[in-house]
């Protein structure tokens, strides 16, 4: 068995964590590829299809000595005996478990097409997060038919956040690897093991049954965004107490058992997976009659919609109720700051809902643009896209921040009122720039689970 690697998927997982192993291990020879033709000659160019913090340098480092970035899909798999599966997993929208269920049909393709490539003996490693059971399914095509080969199907789920991606695969809290207690199991664990452990301490290398590690995943998600929508759901009551949530969420998080992390309120969670996996969590409980479990989950993902909306009627409520004609300047459309991806944001729901009333909108994002003009398609000659706060903001009623990018935490927030219609309005969706000041210079500040700060009423 050669140690070469395939990666199958090239987004925003199989790129960043091949591009770290390519990095930690130059005597693996790495291939990532992807049936979009488009994604991979952006890999191969100077400007990558996706933005993270530190990857650029990684690629360019790797790429063309031992990473390779291809279409022949076919051939690294006939030519890699190691395959990781990372390609997309949302959720299905069509037929039985549509809204809910995970769509599997491409890693069913990519199933397919290793069993029909394959000229020797694989280990195959589920890199894309899958319902519990995935593997088993996996083995079954793999096995169909009559094959000569032998194929070890691994769960090794990914865990980076996007933003910090580099940061989280160079030094990871852990890395997981289910296998099956089995001779041929065990091997194939230690194999994977092997390529981690060039970087990643012992310690942190964890293996479990393939159930457990799959489940994990799911779990991870499900746990960091119920923490979110706990604390967004403490900021309603926050706001009509006098309570402050950045002062309660300190409180609770210095409880050691509780931990700081995880508990900054906001405009909701968004992202391509919290949602997508807490629904998958629950439709996987309710396949095995576990409805209570799955409508406790399902409260996450409820409370977070609630959330968006929430924040638009604030934006209602202190503008007399009708924003009809306004201009209202977006900061931020990304789903969180240092990321390109607007995937699930609340800023699409957000610019939705304001532009059903009538408001004018203008997005801000300094990476985002590309993806909130696509997201925004239907509402095109509605909505404007603006790449400069300061020109955003210029003959606007209010600025409504909803990225924490860096950028608009330290803009002069003088120069931007001045550009403003009078009242001017600041809501923020992330709570990351100083209200105290804000107010003291003229605007009327909202921010999440905190009294407003407002001049007109
Ligand atoms: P993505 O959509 O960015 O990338 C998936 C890629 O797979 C696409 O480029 C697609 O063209 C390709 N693909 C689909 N079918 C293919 C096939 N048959 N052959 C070759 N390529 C194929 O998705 P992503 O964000 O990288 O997520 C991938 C998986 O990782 C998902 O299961 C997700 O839940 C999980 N995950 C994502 C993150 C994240 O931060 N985005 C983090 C951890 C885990
Ligand atoms: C999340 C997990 O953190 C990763 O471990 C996981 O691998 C990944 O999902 C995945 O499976 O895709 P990601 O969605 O990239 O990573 O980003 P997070 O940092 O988790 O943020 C998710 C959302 O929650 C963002 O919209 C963020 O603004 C929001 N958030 C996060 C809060 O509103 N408050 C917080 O305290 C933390």
């Amino acid at each position: 068995m050669n140690k070469n690697i395939l990666c199958i998927g090239a987004g925003y997982v199989g790129g960043p964590t091949m591009a770290m192993i390519a990095l930690k291990c130059p005597g693996i020879r790495v291939t990532v590829v992807d049936v979009d033709a488009q994604r991979i000659a952006a890999w191969n160019s100077d400007l990558l299809p996706i933005y993270e913090p530190g990857l650029e340098e990684v690629v360019r480092q790797c790429r063309g000595r031992n990473l390779f970035f291809s279409t022949e899909v076919a051939k690294g798999i006939a030519e890699n005996d190691i395959i990781f599966v990372a390609v997309n997993t949302p959720t299905k929208m069509f037929g039985h478990g549509a809204g809910c269920a995970a769509d599997l049909q491409y890693w069913e393709k990519t199933a397919r097409l290793i069993h029909d490539c394959a000229k020797g003996d694989k280990i195959v490693i589920e890199k894309s997060t899958l319902p519990v059971k995935s593997a088993a399914a996996m083995s079954r095509i793999l096995y169909s038919g009559c094959t000569p080969y032998h194929f070890e199907v691994l769960s090794n789920p990914e865990f980076l956040a996007e933003g910090t991606a580099m940061a989280d695969l160079r030094d990871p809290d852990r890395v997981l690897i289910g296998g099956d207690d089995t001779p041929s199991g065990r091997m194939a664990v230690e194999v994977i093991v092997d390529i981690y452990s060039n970087w990643v301490s012992r310690e942190r290398i964890l293996t479990t049954n393939v159930w457990s590690s799959e489940l994990s995943k799911l779990a991870a998600n499900a746990m960091l965004a119920q923490r979110v929508s706990s604390v967004n759901a403490l900021s309603a009551l926050c706001e009509v107490t006098e309570a402050d949530i950045d002062e309660v969420a300190h409180a609770i998080g210095m409880d050691k058992r509780i931990g700081p992390k995880f508990l900054k309120a906001g405009v909701g969670f968004g992202g391509s997976c919290f949602k997508k996996d807490i629904l998958n969590l629950a439709y996987l409980c309710e396949t095995y009659n576990l409805h209570g479990v799955a409508e406790y989950w399902k409260q996450v993902v409820l409370i977070n919609d609630w959330q968006q909306s929430r924040f638009v009627g604030t934006i209602l409520r202190a503008m007399f109720n009708t924003v009809a004609g306004k201009r209202i300047a977006l900061f931020g459309f990304a789903f969180k700051s240092d990321t390109g991806d607007t995937r699930e944001s609340p800023a699409i729901r957000v610019a939705q809902m304001l532009i059903e009333e009538h408001a004018n909108v203008v997005i801000c994002d300094p990476q985002a643009l590309g993806n909130a003009r696509r997201d925004l398609a239907d509402w095109e000659d509605r909505v404007v896209f603006e790449s400069d706060p300061y020109t955003a903001a210029e003959g606007a009623d209010a600025v409504a921040i909803l990225t924490d990018w860096t950028c608009f935490k330290e803009l002069d927030y003088t120069r931007v009122f001045s550009g403003m219609r009078q009242p001017s309005f600041l809501f923020d969706g992330r709570n990351c720039v100083n209200h105290a000041a804000l107010f003291e210079m003229g605007f009327n500040v909202y921010a999440i689970g905190k009294s407003p700060r407002s001049h007109v009423d």
